[in-house]
């Protein structure tokens, strides 16, 4: 299969490719090394719509495809991790669950400001002791009529301190299981709800990563999302569509990290010629190559899914395995491949690898990705 990028799609891709090198490469070790959040940078992504790609315009988005969206995410990824999650949380996690499935008033209060770029989203799921079994939610969001009262601790939240608009996934009736759920919108100053410290991460440093405390927030029943119980499949929903996200990102990582590879044994010379003629380094290259190839196919493949209106939710999972598989794998060998300079933070493929790592964790470990992918083929 083919994809041909229309003229837009391919404008969106060379607008990414020049933000991402103009705006985001100057300072990337300055941010990962003290933990920055790339602030400015988010503003102006705003500016150029990429904060909500695929809301309708009359919501305050870019009304694009996935495609372009995921062909975004790929060329900022190249550069910068920790700036693409942010984006691709606010995409993928918050600004289209409330378009998918918030109010008509939902949508005016949050979602024109989330898509464009005014404030961010966070998407809460993950707690100290529910990360991959999703279902065991220990916060509690107890019916008192009129409003929700939610207690609890939520972890490992990406945007966690610098979102204004956090969905929160919690459990109304625990005797009904995962049909007992609800997601709710939390604003940051509610009355109870506290941030937590920051986390000291491995990779994506300048991504800022909280957990969150809930203590007797009164939430207002307009701002659950959905029917009753309607929280956990929501969230599985959400993240379906979130795994394309983080499948592009994992593919720029491994891109971003193959191309300075590429350049870099073109230019190094050992045993006198470029390292790029020795066989150990050429074949390294030839399988990277090979390998992103096939990850990009995956992951342009479940973005036209989902554009198609097809399901998503088997390519998107094969598309997060792989990608990230590769992301991982391709950091690596572009570390080997860069010698004793990889080891330098000032080569940034020290900081892919650190980065590419996470992409095997969030949003449905690779372990995850195997049981949605292995139950939806062996449904029938
Ligand atoms: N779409 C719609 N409904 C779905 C669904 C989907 N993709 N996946 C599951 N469901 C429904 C099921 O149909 C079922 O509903 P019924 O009982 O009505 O049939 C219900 O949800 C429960 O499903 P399961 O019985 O399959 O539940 P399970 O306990 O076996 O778990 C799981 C399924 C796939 C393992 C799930 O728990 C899961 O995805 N876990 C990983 C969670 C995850 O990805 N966490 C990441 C945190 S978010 C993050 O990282 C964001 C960030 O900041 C970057």
């Amino acid at each position: 299969m083919e994809f041909k990028l229309s003229e837009e799609q391919l404008m969106i891709q060379q607008a990414a490719k020049d933000f991402a090198q103009n705006e985001l490469l100057p300072e990337v070790i300055e941010r990962d090394d003290a933990q920055k959040f790339p602030t400015q940078q988010i503003k102006k992504m705003g500016e150029l719509g990429f904060m909500g790609m695929m809301v309708n315009e009359n919501y305050g988005g870019s009304g694009l495809d996935t495609l372009s969206y995921v062909l975004v995410m790929e060329e900022l990824s190249k550069v910068d991790a920790s700036a693409s999650v942010v984006v691709s949380v606010n995409n993928s996690l918050v600004c289209w669950g409330l378009e998918t499935y918030g109010t008509e008033e939902q949508k005016q209060k949050y979602l024109t400001k989330l898509a464009s770029g005014e404030i961010i989203g966070a998407f809460c799921l993950s707690e100290p002791e529910a990360g991959s079994d999703a279902t065991s939610q220990k916060t509690t969001a107890i019916d008192k009529g009129d409003h929700y009262i939610l207690n609890g601790t939520k972890n490992w939240i990406t945007n966690g301190s610098t979102a204004e608009v956090y969905l929160v996934i919690a459990q109304t009736d625990v005797e009904k299981g995962h049909k007992g759920i609800n997601a709710l919108i939390v604003e940051k100053g509610m009355e109870g709800f506290e941030i937590g410290p920051k986390e000291n991460k491995l990779g994506i440093r300048g991504s800022d990563t909280h957990s969150l405390i809930f203590n007797d927030v009164k939430v207002p029943k307009e701002n659950r999302i959905g029917e009753d119980g309607f929280g956990f499949k929501f969230a599985m929903k959400t993240l379906a569509g979130g795994r394309i996200g983080i499948a592009a990102q994992a593919l720029g990582i491994a891109a971003g990290a193959y191309e300075l590879s590429k350049k870099y044994a073109k230019e190094r010379k050992a045993f006198g010629t470029e390292i790029a003629n020795h066989q150990a380094i050429a074949f390294k290259l030839a399988d990277m190559h090979t390998k992103i190839q096939a990850a990009r196919h995956l992951v342009y493949q479940s973005a036209c899914d989902k554009d198609n209106g097809d399901d998503y939710t088997l390519s998107g999972a094969m598309a997060k395995l792989y990608a990230s598989e590769v992301a991982m794998e391709t950091a690596v060998e572009a570390v080997q491949i860069h010698g004793g300079n990889g080891f330098v933070k000032d080569y940034h493929v020290e900081r892919m690898m650190r980065d590419a790592k996470i992409t095997q964790i969030y949003e449905g470990t690779s372990e995850i990705q195997k049981i949605v992918i292995s139950r939806s083929i062996l449904k029938d």
